[in-house]
């Protein structure tokens, strides 16, 4: 989930899954990871493959009549499942690899080194577990490596890992250009309506949007069946980036009331809608639920790059969605993370709160 700067104090400060493993397992502290009741009892994670949506950023943008199709194709993913599987984005297959080679590399440093980087108790930004919002909480099976990135005067280069050494570069490479695709992609949304270009990047604001990168580690898990990596969610974000573990599944998106596997596309980007983007588009486009399963035999990597317009940006329904067959169906909001956050800690779908 997207998570830019929720207040969450006096967090008791808790362990990293890395470090409760290599502790050796205490029953009391596995018990946080528990899932009572959900999905009627124990998870089941072997769920069907979803078909893979594959969208042509090259076609999208270009002025061919392919553009047309690849548009329409857009259109039609984003109204049902709100994912795809973004390729031909101008990133080669081995810088890719670079970005999830950085990844491995850091979760694989030793733990003093890593701890170089923790974040603070209450504040989100930095290496470390979960973070923990209420005593009640069930917790995710998963350590990460939370940083604010883009623009780049905002970036607190104190959580920036100083290695592996080419981590601070790719990173900044990989940002740089995912900055791009989101102004294209949000271009791309508002054609495939046939609505002025701008008016789901207007309310985006490039000029003050922020990016976060959330870099995950999913240790092997002894008990897939009561724990889950991530437990289901949607984005707080108006658009999410998620590149995937090359080798190793885990993420679902929850349809018509099941949950389907997330293939592994290697070359391709994973992209999905946030909160953000479902209200400016009045329910048209949808933020998915979604989740991340564990494994019992292997780790798992992925990296999460959030895009988010600023907290004093108004969000809300382009005028031109909103009509008689289609009435308006969210407020105008501020501060949506704030608000994400205050839902998400009752256990609510935080959507709902922006719901007129
Ligand atoms: C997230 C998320 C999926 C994954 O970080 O919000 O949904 O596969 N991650 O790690
Ligand atoms: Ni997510």
């Amino acid at each position: 989930m997207a998570e830019s700067n929720p207040t969450v104090n006096e967090e008791p400060v808790f362990k990293t899954v890395q470090e409760l493993i290599a502790g050796g397992e205490q029953l009391s502290e596995l018990e946080r990871y528990v899932h009572r009741g959900s999905d009627g009892g124990f998870l089941d994670v072997s769920q069907p493959e979803m078909v893979t949506p594959l969208i042509d950023l090259g076609r999208l943008s270009s002025s061919s009549p392919a553009a047309g199709e690849e548009l329409e194709k857009l259109r039609s993913l984003l109204s049902t499942w709100g994912c795809f599987q973004l390729i031909n984005h101008g990133m080669t297959a081995e810088f890719l690899d670079k970005v999830r080679e950085i990844t491995k590399q850091f979760f694989q440093l030793p733990r003093e080194e890593k701890q170089k980087y923790s974040r603070e108790a209450g504040s989100i930004e930095g290496y470390g577990s979960d973070v923990i919002i209420s005593e009640h909480q069930t917790l995710d099976w998963i350590d990460r490596l939370y940083l604010t990135v883009h623009p780049e005067d905002h970036r607190k280069l104190k959580f920036w890992p100083g290695k592996p050494e080419n981590f601070r570069e790719i990173l900044h490479d990989y940002i740089t250009k995912l900055a791009l695709i989101a102004d294209e992609l949000l271009k791309a949304l508002a054609k495939s309506l046939d609505l002025e270009e701008n008016c789901f990047l207007g309310q985006y604001n490039r000029e003050t949007a922020k990016l976060y990168a959330r870099f995950n580690y999913y240790p092997p898990c002894p008990r897939p069946d009561l724990v889950l990596g991530v437990k289901p969610h949607d984005d707080a974000s108006a658009i999410t980036f998620l590149l995937q573990d090359k080798e190793v599944e885990g993420l679902q998106f929850f349809k018509d009331g099941q949950w389907f596997r997330a293939p592994i596309v290697p070359q391709a980007i994973l992209v999905n809608l946030g909160d953000q983007v479902e209200i400016m588009s009045n329910g048209v486009f949808k933020s998915p639920v979604h989740r991340v399963v564990t494994n019992s035999e292997k780790d798992r990597i992925s990296l999460a790059v959030f895009c988010i317009p600023d907290s004093d940006q108004q969000i809300e329904p382009v005028e031109k969605l909103v009509n008689e067959t289609r009435p308006r169906l969210y407020k105008s909001v501020k501060n949506y993370v704030d608000i994400y956050f205050q839902y998400y800690q009752l256990g609510r779908r935080p959507i709902e709160a922006a719901r007129i």
